[in-house]
């Protein structure tokens, strides 16, 4: 039966940068007979635009009927005066809660070729891989309780609340041990077990399914505050980091960062039934329309849909692979340009990666 993708190219950069990653599938169908059909729909700004909503209810049910969805990115100055229930922002939350993707996978490696781009200095990031498992459902920016209130005194006073029950922290552990066995077997879970009664739950959850599931996955837990600071100090200690939603927001934005190129980081936000891929970053209205957006995070989305949603993990390899060939043959996009090497634009480079 056919693998169906549902394709979202979204604002912005968007439809430029999903454009070179559906070149990447088309060939695939096309030149090696994989049975996918590729179907687009519109989200945020441009839904906004011909429906009056970010998330039309044709698209949703277009990425419910789907085996994996590629997202671009949506958002940008046009739709910014909008109220923030009707933005395009909430066409891409909309999706992750309908989908209930509540694992995001972000990975941070550094191309050999692309070390001098990283802030830090190259001995501490040369060779850096780490994968980012955020949970992405539950946690303080769901928790119930949550508002801002009048005390009888006038002052005002703001709440959330930070939950996860077992269910929550179970599924989301599964998906950690089962990434870090497919990898170096080292998962760092990162919590704030000495202060917040949650995360206690999180590191007992965590240290009780490592113990009965995993015990081949050295698990070592760590505080988010001291891992903010071995991100920076020797991140090259990391294979697997799980986390809840809030630190891993943060952490995964710290960690894309050593990488020094937010054109070339792809992530997977997946549930039990669906996937959606898409690169890290946004619509980058600045360089919109101009031809020179970097395709290669949309590409390695495509990678990871392999991967994970469409069973075919040696093409993810290759797909990997070819864009590690094009930055040796010396291809950049102007995010990644620096002296000695060709400067390209878009299609250029979905070309070259192609090619490869
Ligand atoms: P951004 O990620 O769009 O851009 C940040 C900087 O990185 C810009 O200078 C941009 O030109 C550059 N950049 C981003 N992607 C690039 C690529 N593929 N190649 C070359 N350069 C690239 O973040 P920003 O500027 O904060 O947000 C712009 C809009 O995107 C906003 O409306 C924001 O809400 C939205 N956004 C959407 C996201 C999504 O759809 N997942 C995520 C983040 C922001
Ligand atoms: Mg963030």
């Amino acid at each position: 039966m056919s693998k169906k993708i549902a394709v979202l190219p979204g604002d912005g950069i968007g439809p430029e940068i999903v454009a070179e990653a559906v070149k990447v599938l088309v060939w695939l169908r096309d030149a090696q007979g994989l049975d996918l059909e590729m179907s687009e729909a519109l989200v945020g700004g441009a839904a906004i635009d011909a429906t009056g909503g970010p998330l039309p209810e044709s698209t949703l049910k277009l990425a419910l009927e789907a085996d994996a969805v590629l997202l671009g990115a949506v958002g940008g100055p046009k739709w910014e005066p909008l109220p923030h229930a009707i933005r395009p922002e909430r066409g891409l939350l909309g999706l992750r809660k309908e989908l209930d993707l509540f694992a995001n996978l972000r990975p941070a490696s550094v191309y050999p070729q692309l070390v001098d781009a990283s802030p830090l200095k190259p001995e501490l990031v040369s060779g850096i891989d780490i994968l980012v498992v955020r949970e992405l459902t539950g946690d303080i920016y769901f928790g119930q309780p949550r508002g801002v209130e009048t005390l009888p005194d006038g002052s005002r006073r703001g709440y959330n609340t930070m939950v996860y029950s077992e269910a929550e922290i179970e599924r989301i552990a599964h998906v950690a041990f089962k990434a870090a066995q497919g990898r170096q077997g080292r998962l760092c879970s990162v919590d704030k077990a000495n202060v917040l009664e949650t995360t206690e739950l999180w590191r007992e959850v965590l240290t009780r399914i490592g113990q009965q599931e995993y015990p081949e996955v050295e698990l070592s837990h760590m505080y988010v505050d001291n891992a903010a600071m071995q991100l920076i100090r020797n991140p090259r200690q990391f294979d697997v980091i799980v986390t809840g939603n809030i630190f891993g927001d943060i952490l995964s934005d710290e960690a894309s960062q050593l990488t020094g190129s937010i054109g070339m980081l792809a992530s997977a936000s997946l549930g039990t039934k669906y996937g959606m891929y898409e690169p890290i970053h946004g619509s980058a209205p600045d360089i919109a329309g101009q031809g020179i957006a970097n395709p290669i995070a949309t590409i390695l989305s495509v990678a990871m849909m392999l991967r994970y949603s469409l069973n075919e993990p040696v093409w993810a390899d290759r797909i990997e692979a070819a864009v590690s060939r094009v930055l040796d043959q010396g291809l950049r996009t102007a995010d990644i340009h620096a002296p000695g090497t060709r400067r390209v634009g878009t299609h250029e480079m979905g070309d070259a990666v192609l090619a490869a």
